[in-house]
This record gives structure tokens, C-alpha cells and sequence, in this order.
């Protein structure tokens, strides 16, 4: 499966942030945000990642990535000239993707507990047209919305609508199967001129082939979009690792876990930043992997 971390857009909303960078480089407590997401495929098993970004900043996720080599990954870099709506990323990413199946997940958005990995691996497994997740929030009107019905099944989704029929929020998170790119190929920008995400997952749900999966009380979602959302999350990273004293969306740690690299690779990349928490945390994290690789039993759960 391949997986897209979709990271353009203007940012309008965290300027003067984003004058001169892009959002998705912005520190969410100690690493850029797209750590965080990336991550996400990573613990699908995805090893196969194209990264979409602006014209003038795609060199910059290039520098911090490379081609993914020494991560145990492929790593591609695609330009999005404009930002055209979400549902661009499938025409952007189409010679990436190439009819295969697909992860998407925006490059703004992260998650954070102990059943994800459960729960990626077994939506892209268990595949069968599309998987989105459902989050409960208080203010649904921003987001896509999945109504259900009496049984739990899906019966429509909206683009931030005005009066929602729920409160379940659609996180920026979807898997596809191999029709994607065919399905955005035929999409019509929508009134406010973008292609949708979520006109993408309507096609699915008309013709019964998509899935919902509730994300539940054990999973945190945050969108980093705003001043006070973007700090909310650097604030929730710093206490989640500190109380734990486990890092998230270290992607050195989970390519290790998930065997992309060895837990000897894993030291060298943490010793290359041995001056840093961070750098020393990749270092303890694969020592302790090296006398216990009984470690990443949390895969299994
Ligand atoms: O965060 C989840 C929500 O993300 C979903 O519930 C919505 O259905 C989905 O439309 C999206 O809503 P947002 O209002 O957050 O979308 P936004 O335009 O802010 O874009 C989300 C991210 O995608 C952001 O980091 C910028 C990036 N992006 C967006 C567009 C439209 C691109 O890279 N290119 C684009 O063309």
C-alpha cells in the first residue's frame, strides 16, 4: 500500500506563522508536525510515502527526508501548484499512487493512543473500497461529518455543513483501494471550488463500499490548524511524554519497531542529534530494543 501525507495549502489561519514556511514544519513540541502524521503510516506498515507540498517548500521536506533511505523507506516529493482541495492530491499523486492502494492523511493532523497501530494495520488490511474514522467532537460544523444510523452504519457524509446531522468529525486519515485515482479523476470542484475529500468518500459510500471505524475514547485527534489548536498540541506531546516517558511520532523509534531499520541503525540516527532530548531518547529507545526486543509487542495488540 502506499501511503500520501498531503502538506500544502496556504496556512492562512497561523500567519504570520506561515509567511515564510510552511505550516506542516512547524514545531509541534520537540519535532516538525508532519513527524506526527508520517508516523501514522509508518504504523500502518506503510514504507512507500509521497509527500505533497508548495512549489516553496517542497526542497525543505526533501532536506529533512531525503529520499526515506535512512529511515528504511522510500520518500517521494510532489508539487502542488495550488491549493485545489484535498481530492487534488490523488491527481497530484496519480504516477505515485499508480492504481495501487492508498493512505492518505493530512499533513496538519495528529493522533495519538495506544490502539492505532491495531487499528491501521487492520483498516488497510481488511480493505474494501475505503476506511474513514469517526471522532466525536463539539463543534462538528468544521469538518467532514459521517451521519449513522440506529445500527451504527454510515448513511451520508457532509463537508462542514451547517447543521449537522451528528457530532462525529472525519479525521484527515483514509485508506483506499485501487479505484481512487479513477474516482478523483471524474470529481467537479465543489461551490467553494475545491475537490472534496469528501465528495471522494460519497462515491464509495453509493456504491456500499465504504467504512466507518469509530475511533472511541482511548484515541486522541487534534488538528493543528489555528494559534491555539497548534499550541494545544505541542502542549498535549510535552505531557503525554513526559508522563509516559514514551515519544510520539518519533519516526526514527517506529521504523524501528516496525523493522525498517535495525535498532542499530536506529542508534546511529539518534547519536547524530546526541545533544538533543530527542537524539537521546532515539538512542535509549534502541538500546533498550537491542537487550529487549520483546519491546514492540505493543504491534501485537
Ligand atoms: O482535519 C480534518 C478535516 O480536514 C476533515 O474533517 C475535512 O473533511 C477536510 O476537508 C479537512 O478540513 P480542513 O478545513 O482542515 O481543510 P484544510 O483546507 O484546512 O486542509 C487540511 C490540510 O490539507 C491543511 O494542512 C492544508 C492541506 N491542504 C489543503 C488543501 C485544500 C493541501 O495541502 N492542499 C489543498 O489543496
Amino acid at each position: 500500500m502506499k501511503g500520501v501525507v498531503l502538506a500544502g495549502g496556504n496556512g492562512t489561519r497561523l500567519q504570520p506563522l506561515t509567511l515564510v514556511g510552511s505550516k506542516q514544519l512547524a514545531p509541534v513540541y520537540d519535532k516538525p508536525m508532519i513527524y506526527y502524521p508520517l508516523s501514522m503510516l509508518m504504523l500502518a506498515g506503510i514504507d512507500d510515502v509521497l509527500i505533497i507540498a508548495r512549489p516553496t517548500e517542497i526542497d525543505l521536506f526533501r532536506k529533512l527526508f531525503g529520499d526515506g533511505n535512512r529511515l528504511g523507506m522510500r520518500i517521494d516529493y510532489a508539487v502542488q501548484e495550488q491549493p485545489r482541495g484535498i481530492a487534488d492530491a490523488f491527481r497530484v499523486g496519480a504516477d505515485h499512487i499508480k492504481g495501487e492502494e492508498c493512505a492518505l492523511i493530512l499533513g496538519d493532523n495528529l493522533f495519538h493512543g495506544a490502539k492505532l497501530p491495531t487499528m491501521l494495520r487492520k483498516a488497510a488490511r481488511d480493505l474494501r473500497g475505503c476506511v474513514l474514522f469517526g471522532h466525536q467532537v463539539a463543534e462538528p460544523q468544521h469538518f467532514g461529518v459521517a451521519e449513522i444510523d440506529a445500527k451504527g452504519q454510515l448513511i451520508s457524509i457532509e463537508e462542514k455543513p451547517e447543521h449537522p446531522r451528528s457530532n462525529l468529525a472525519i479525521p484527515g486519515l483514509y485508506f483506499f483501494d485501487h479505484t481512487v485515482n479513477d474516482i478523483a479523476r471524474n470529481l467537479q470542484p465543489s461551490a467553494r471550488g475545491e475537490l472534496e475529500i469528501t465528495d471522494v468518500l460519497t462515491s464509495y459510500l453509493a456504491e456500499g463500499r465504504a467504512d466507518l471505524v469509530w475511533l472511541g475514547r482511548g484515541v486522541t485527534w487534534l488538528d493543528t490548524g489555528t494559534h491555539e489548536s497548534l499550541l494545544d498540541a505541542g502542549r498535549f506531546v510535552r505531557d503525554m511524554q513526559h508522563h509516559q516517558g514514551m515519544s510520539i511520532g518519533c519516526v526514527e523509534e517506529i521504523a524501528m519497531l516496525m523493522d525498517f531499520i535495525s535498532a542499530e541503525e536506529c542508534y546511529e540516527l539518534g547519536a547524530a542529534m546526541d545533544t538533543s532530548p530527542y537524539g537521546q531518547y532515539v538512542m535509549a529507545t534502541a538500546r533498550e530494543y537491542r537487550l529487549n526486543p520483546g519491546f514492540a509487542n505493543f504491534l501485537e495488540d
